[in-house]
């Protein structure tokens, strides 16, 4: 499935999506709980907002074909984070400002004004002279039908930032002004640049808000930033970092410098495929975040988008997490408790001894959708590491090796599925611990996995067939107690 349409429109885009929709519905590689578009490539969540009692979440979205092209607004709701209901394209390019073949309607962020859902996204566009970015703002009565501003671009790229690295609005509001933060370079170095606006539409450049001497790489995609209880957390998705390619800062910010300052950072996710998160508040309160459950060809584990564009769709969002800070001022990323209506049958073990070289199965629902946990007694646990094999069979498997000697845990996907390449690799502080916690999310085409309170994550994506169910775990060099593992098959969303 592909098709070239010059400036389709939102009807056009509409018409292709029905037409394709349930034939791709039925393909093998489907997710069957994580989001994804109902065909086409998706990339980053965008403007994720609870608005009149629903939350909306936009996406980065091509609908013509499994791959990355001029892009699109999707957008869904839901009342639980778990059951979506795709609603009409949001955005479409249409204007000088984002109409390029490899521009579009870029990420970006939404905030409620007077009863109001205004978008705030970056136009990629080139009228002769390169690849050119801008913010603009799109508004809606209805939360579904979006009239962009006649007065757009709102803000374009200040004079000594490159014109193609300016990206990426995260719009919020405090005490009556509005804030924005972007993604930006200057001199060759990432920056997170603050602009301020009474009404969303005449902004006002305030500040650097913070940025990389180098060490951080060149450019910051996707920058969040909010406030978690006393301190400040500024997510981005760096570019030429190195091996760091999605991370967080946490630290003190004050409005009237526009300054923020850090004192703790750690990478967000160390997965091979986890980019571009974007948060916003619950309705309770809490900050949850969604982020692509995939990356991009220039990064340096980057394989292949898989054969799902074979099956005419690409792209799915890692579940929903909740942050939260910890008192040495690290962040946990928890799976939303919301996604805990999806459990079906339950298996539990209180304790299960795993001597040297032994190998255990494991039952976790059938093997391909499920969520699963585990405690480490590291009082009583000789071993010096323990392989967890998943979506083992047919000659394959991943495996999460817990390296207990080393402090490291290691994602290794090399023989998953005849098509994923990569070892992700985190280190983990053992010292001095009674005990160590696992848990994992797993579903059709990707394996989540938690460990450490929530603090270690690894997402990424394998293509295997559901025959390939099987899960076993191995101790290697002593026993391993194993406390407390618990789980429950995920059962499909139904409903809408
Ligand atoms: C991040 C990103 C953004 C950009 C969008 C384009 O994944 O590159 O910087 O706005 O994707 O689809």
């Amino acid at each position: 499935m592909s098709q070239n349409l010059m400036h389709a429109s939102i009807e056009e885009a509409q018409k292709f999506i029905d037409r394709h929709v349930t034939t791709v519905a039925q393909a093998g590689m489907r997710q069957r709980y994580h989001f994804m578009g109902q065909c086409g490539w998706i990339n980053d969540p965008n403007g994720l907002i609870y608005f009149r009692g629903e939350y909306h979440l936009f996406f980065q979205f091509n609908p013509f074909s499994g791959f990355w092209g001029k892009m699109y607004w999707g957008h869904a709701v839901s009342t639980d984070l778990v059951h979506w209901k795709y609603l009409p394209v949001a955005l479409a390019p249409s204007e000088f400002y984002d109409d390029h073949e490899q521009g579009g309607c870029f990420s970006g962020s939404a905030i409620e004004k007077d009863g109001k859902l205004y978008l705030l996204y970056t136009g990629c566009s080139n009228q002769g002279t390169g690849l050119r970015q801008t913010q603009n703002v799109a508004m809606s009565d209805d939360g579904i039908h979006f009239t962009k501003y006649a007065g757009n671009p709102v803000i374009v790229p200040p004079s000594d930032v490159p014109q193609d690295c300016f990206r990426d609005p995260k719009v919020w509001e405090h005490e009556g002004t509005y804030y924005l933060v972007c993604g930006a370079q200057r001199e060759g170095h990432a920056q997170a640049l603050l602009y301020c606006s009474r009404d969303l539409l005449h902004w006002e450049y305030k500040n650097v808000l913070f940025e990389s001497r180098g060490e951080w790489g060149n450019m910051w995609e996707c920058p969040d930033f909010f406030q978690l209880g006393t301190k400040w957390v500024l997510l981005c998705s760096p570019i030429g970092a190195g091996e760091r390619k999605v991370v967080y800062f946490v630290g003190d910010f004050d409005y009237t410098t526009g300054k923020f300052v850090s004192h703790t950072n750690d990478e967000i996710d160390w997965g091979l495929d986890f980019y571009a998160p974007q948060t916003f508040l619950a309705q309770d309160n809490r900050r949850i975040m969604v982020g692509w459950a995939n990356e991009w060809q220039w990064m340096k584990d980057w394989k292949d988008w898989g054969p799902t564009y074979q099956e005419g769709w690409c792209g799915s969002f890692g579940v929903p997490r909740e942050i939260e800070i910890r008192d040495d001022g690290r962040l946990s990323f928890v799976p939303v408790s919301e996604l805990q209506s999806l459990r079906g049958d339950r298996r539990s073990v209180s304790e299960l001894h795993v001597t040297q070289n032994q190998v255990v199965d494991i039952q976790a629902g059938d093997g391909v959708s499920f969520e699963m946990s585990l405690v480490i007694d590291m009082l009583r646990t000789r071993a010096s590491s323990i392989e967890l094999s998943l979506r083992k069979g047919e000659g394959k498997q991943t495996t999460c090796t817990v390296d207990l000697a080393h402090g490291l845990v290691l994602v290794d996907r090399n023989n998953a599925d005849g098509w994923s390449q990569g070892i992700s690799k985190s280190p983990l502080n053992v010292f001095g611990k009674h005990q160590l916690d696992v848990h994992m999310y797993s579903d059709q085409s990707s394996l989540e996995i938690f460990i450490d309170e929530f603090t270690n994550v690894h997402s990424l994506n394998i293509f295997a067939p559901s025959s390939q169910n099987r899960i076993e775990i191995k101790a290697i060099g002593g026993e391993a107690v194993l406390k407390h593992v618990l789980s429950f098959g995920m059962q499909e969303p139904r409903g809408e």
